[in-house]
């Protein structure tokens, strides 16, 4: 992984210092210590409710945090609400599918380019020749990434009727064709099967590899985290309980203790 090396000699491009979150009388996050390099492949573990989802809302201003500050390619991003934050290079997939049914999945990508695109619609619809060159430079954008996530076989299906394991590939897609530097993938293989998992390990992989991009990953896995993450992060209620190399993280009788204490799994 030169890249992941590479990137960690080039410093933290996220970083949160002493991150809190609470939720009326519930800290969802507390004391949160977190950097990620340019490059990496960092992974974000922990059992369910245990501030993961939070933390990714923290950092992409759904819930800003109410104590600590969250820093991106060098600038104070606290607060800084979701749209201004996708528009600095930050893009996310949600927990839950958040694709629009009804819609084919090319339209569904497609949404992922709005944050290039011009606020005077009307002007831009004016001077034909302008919107001409733009709808190109969009729909450019847009096959290449049905080409790199091997989406052309169903790009004109509603995404209602396609498998689960594509409609996360969409996702991620409609993610990628906003250019990110920074992706936040939450949970990109839950509800899938062997194959459809190693797919989209291979997919991240390829982002960060083929396009630069750094990941921030929510996953339980842990074949998956040990497989292609290059550090990882454990929460338990709502507090770090480790950082570092995969391997040796979940080797660690703490980071046993939380799994094997939650009800849920590691979730
Ligand atoms: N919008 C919210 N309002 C109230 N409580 C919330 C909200 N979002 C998360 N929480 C609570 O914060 C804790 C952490 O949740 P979450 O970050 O979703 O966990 P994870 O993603 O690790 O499963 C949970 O106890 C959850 O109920
Ligand atoms: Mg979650």
């Amino acid at each position: 992984m030169t890249q992941a090396n590479d990137g960690a000699a080039a410093g933290p491009v996220l970083e949160c210092v002493d991150v809190e979150r609470r939720f009326g009388g519930l800290a969802a996050l507390s004391g949160i210590h977190m950097h990620v390099n340019r490059g990496e492949i960092f992974g974000l573990v922990g059992p369910n409710g245990s501030g993961k989802t939070t933390l990714t809302n923290a950092i992409t201003g759904f819930y800003p945090p109410q104590k600590g500050s969250i820093r991106f390619g060098g600038r104070d991003i606290t607060g800084t609400p979701p749209h201004r934050v996708a528009g600095m290079g930050i893009a996310r997939t949600f927990q839950n599918l958040a694709l629009f049914n009804g819609m084919t999945v090319l339209d569904n990508i497609l949404l992922g380019r709005h944050i290039h695109m011009r606020p005077s619609v009307l002007r831009t619809a004016l001077y034909w020749w302008m919107a001409r060159a733009e709808e190109t430079r969009h729909r450019a954008a847009v096959e290449e990434v049905i080409d790199f996530m091997q989406l052309q076989s169903v790009r004109s299906e509603l995404v209602d009727g396609i498998p689960i394991g594509m409609k996360k590939r969409v996702e991620l897609a409609r993610a990628l064709v906003a250019e990110p530097t920074f992706l936040i993938l939450d949970e990109p293989m839950a509800g899938m099967n062997q194959e459809e998992k190693e797919y989209m390990a291979r997919f991240i992989l390829d982002a960060r590899d083929e396009r630069g991009v750094t990941v921030l990953m929510i996953e339980h896995h842990m074949d998956v985290i040990t497989g292609i993450c290059d550090r990882v992060m454990v929460l338990s209620y709502g507090e770090s309980i480790g950082t570092g190399v995969p391997s040796e993280v979940i080797a660690d009788p703490r980071v046993i203790k939380a799994y094997l204490g939650s009800a849920h799994g590691a979730h």
